[in-house]
């Protein structure tokens, strides 16, 4: 992974046009188109490039002129402020370490913005900051059908198998999760990522984890069925077939006073956007949003069709397959 790889990535990726064929998952659709060889090492660059952008916002240079704002900025969601920093910093006692309520972690403690915009997920390999990015990488990596994950170069996942364990004490509500998502299909689309694969991503995020007291669901296959809403505030649109009684009671996390606590400071500052609106590009912002109205009662996968119905690209193991 080193920075001119992602140079020249952002050079190709203005040129991506071509549709994407059926039976190859995104992962290693663009994997190919922009890093040439679909190996292990070039599908873990890829989703360091596109992970760190929805952490930190756009840092490739040049890129195709989309603006990513990134997790960490504040910015706006139908119209409401949302602001998701404090849940990184430790500013919030939203983090599960298997108590029954949310324990303060600041998850910035190995440089911060720093290493990422070096495409690395931090500054060593052993930090709290270390393992939730690459945590990241893993996850999305099997989401989108790397079919190389699990071979030298990029491990399988090998965090939490259930969202809602992991999301619990953070009490999200669909502004929050809609801002994530929406920065997803924007770091996607900042890479040449095409509308109708931006869009398959949103849908299958919303539909797997914007949903409160969603049965339980197998994302990473190997993790089998597993509770995964993550939007679990009381706003959140209820999900067909809810199983509310599997879920604990929500309850917001409190603040954690700052009073001389070195680790809830993040090392590295953070690029907000100026503007405070979310911007969206073609398609995608608004394609992840029309896709939670109206359709909450179908949209749901279950585990069965996380398991089964995903067509061709099963083959590379994407359950974003089933929405192709
Ligand atoms: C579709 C939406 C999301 C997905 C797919 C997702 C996925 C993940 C994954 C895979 C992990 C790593 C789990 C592990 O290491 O075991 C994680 C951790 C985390 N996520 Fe999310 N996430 C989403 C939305 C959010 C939102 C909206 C927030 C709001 C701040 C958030 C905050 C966090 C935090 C703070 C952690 C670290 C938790 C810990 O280690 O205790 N996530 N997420
Ligand atoms: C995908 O299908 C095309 C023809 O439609 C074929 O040439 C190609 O080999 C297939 N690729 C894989 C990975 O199966
Ligand atoms: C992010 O993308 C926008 C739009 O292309 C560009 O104007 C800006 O310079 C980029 N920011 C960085 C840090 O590369
Ligand atoms: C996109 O969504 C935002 C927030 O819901 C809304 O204000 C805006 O009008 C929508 N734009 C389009 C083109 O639908
Ligand atoms: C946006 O907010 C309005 C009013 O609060 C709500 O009715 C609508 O469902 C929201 N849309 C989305 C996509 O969250
Ligand atoms: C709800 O459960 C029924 C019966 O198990 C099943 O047939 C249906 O597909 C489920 N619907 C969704 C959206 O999961």
């Amino acid at each position: 992974m080193r920075f001119s790889k992602a140079t020249a990535l952002a050079v190709v990726a203005s040129t991506v046009q071509a549709q994407r064929p059926e039976n190859t998952s995104i992962c290693d659709y663009y994997t190919t188109a922009l890093l040439k060889d679909n190996t292990a090492d070039n599908q873990a660059t890829l989703l360091t490039l596109v992970v760190n952008t929805v952490v930190i916002g756009n840092y490739t240079q040049p890129n195709v002129g989309v603006k990513v704002a990134g997790i960490l900025a504040p910015g706006t969601y139908n119209g409401t402020d949302v602001n998701l920093l404090p849940y990184f910093t430790g500013e919030l006692a939203s983090s599960n370490r298997g108590g029954d309520k949310g324990v303060s972690i600041n998850f910035l403690d190995d440089g911060g913005a720093e290493p990422l915009k070096k495409n690395k997920p931090a500054n060593t390999e052993g930090s709290t900051q270390y393992f939730l990015l690459t945590h990241l990488y893993q996850f999305f990596g099997s989401l989108l059908g790397c079919s190389k994950q699990g071979m030298p170069g990029f491990d399988a996942y090998t965090g939490h198998a259930s969202m809602y364990e992991v999301h619990k004490f953070m009490a999200l509500d669909p502004n929050e999760v809609g801002y994530f998502i929406t920065q997803v299909g924007l770091a996607a689309s900042s890479f040449g990522v095409a509308d109708s694969d931006v869009q398959a991503v949103g849908k299958a995020l919303i539909s797997l984890f914007d949903y409160r007291c969603a049965p339980p669901t197998a994302v990473i296959e190997s993790q089998g069925a597993q509770l995964q809403a993550i939007c679990i505030a009381d706003t959140c649109p209820l999900a067909a077939n809810s199983t509310c009684d599997s879920y604990q009671p929500v309850v917001e996390p409190s603040s954690v006073s700052s009073s001389g606590s070195a680790s809830a400071t993040p090392t590295a500052s953070y690029s907000t956007s100026p503007s405070g609106t979310t911007p969206v590009p073609t398609g995608s912002g608004n394609a992840t949003s029309t896709g939670s109205t109206g359709s909450s009662s179908t949209v749901v996968p279950t585990a069965g069709a996380a398991a089964n119905g995903l067509g061709l690209a099963a083959a590379a193991g994407g359950v974003l397959a089933f929405l192709l």
